[in-house]
């Protein structure tokens, strides 16, 4: 191993398919570390093992992906938002300490500070679809950022009703049907379920009854215009889109690891975009 060398990678299971590495490594490449970004597959009864040993290998952390994320959070001591979400998707060492944290927060906020400046004015009330791993990152970054009311809104109530026990009075768990009932009182919604995704069923949401004023976001970025962010557009409403969560996200375990703060650039987005097209999975 060359001196100074530093290796960070993605832990999944699968992990064939994830776009890390191509983001880490053009940052890598941008500001000449001498480290590298990889993949790695590891089932889930070897991940314990792996992160333990990993230093071997010369990892000084990792993004973690499915079937891992709550793994790494035990493993590890959590900040308050991983704690909170339940879930953690960056480890790092610190201190000879392996800590854990959700990066899907800022990633969530940052793209929409980026697209969408403004959005958050006088946040009163936002509207959440899905109620899995990604909604509790958005719902926790709605909330950090000063959402007076946050609706969540999912296939099966009971999860969505879990959210208002793990959150607290400013999250209102509401039925699937309900949705579009709420949406002219709403600032902001955002998709965070899979539907709309390639292969799934689209979401049937009344853009159209959205404040002209209205932000629309999805974390799905496989299609990159997702049918949701396309309808939203045509109604001219401002839109912030999943790929730029999954860019956003990235900038923090990049300065966790190798103490530089990498920047979401147009080119960066459009090697991504370029790689989306000629690949056909939607895992990070
Ligand atoms: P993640 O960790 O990415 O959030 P997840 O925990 O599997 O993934 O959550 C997926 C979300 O998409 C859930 O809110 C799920 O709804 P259920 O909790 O009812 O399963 C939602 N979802 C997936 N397929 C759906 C469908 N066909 N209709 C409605 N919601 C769907």
């Amino acid at each position: 191993m060359k001196e100074g060398f530093r290796a960070a990678c993605v832990i999944g299971w699968p992990a064939g398919h994830s776009r890390s590495p191509l983001i880490h490594n053009y940052w890598i490449k941008q500001h000449g570390l001498t480290a590298e970004y990889r993949r790695e597959a590891v089932p889930p009864e070897k991940f314990a093992e792996f992160v333990a040993s990993w230093g071997e290998r010369g990892y000084i952390g990792a993004n973690v992906t499915l079937p891992h994320k709550e793994a790494a959070l035990e493993l590890s001591q959590p900040d308050d938002r991983a704690q909170a979400i339940g879930a953690a998707n960056t480890l790092w060492l610190e201190g000879g300490v392996l800590r854990s944290t959700n990066t899907d927060v800022e990633g969530f906020i940052e793209n929409l500070d980026a697209a969408t400046p403004g959005w958050d004015a006088g946040l009163a009330s936002a509207i959440v679809l899905g109620a899995g791993g990604a909604a509790r990152a958005v719902v926790f970054a709605l909330l950090e950022r000063g959402a007076e009311r946050v609706f969540v809104a999912n296939r099966t109530f009971e999860k969505a009703e879990a959210f208002g026990a793990r959150f607290g009075k400013r999250v209102h768990p509401v039925r699937w049907g309900e949705v579009n009932g709420l949406l002219s009182g709403a600032q902001l919604l955002a998709n965070a379920t899979s539907l709309g995704m390639t292969g799934q069923p689209e979401l049937d949401i009344n853009v159209s009854d959205l404040l002209p004023s209205a932000v629309v976001t999805d974390i799905v970025y496989v299609p990159l215009e997702t049918p949701l962010l396309a309808a939203a557009r045509k109604c001219g409403l401002r839109t912030a889109d999943g790929l730029g969560m999954l860019l956003h996200q990235a900038v923090r375990g990049f300065s966790l690891w190798f103490g530089v703060r990498p920047e979401v650039t147009a080119e960066l987005r459009a090697l991504v975009e370029a790689d989306l097209k000629t690949g056909a999975s939607a895992e990070k």
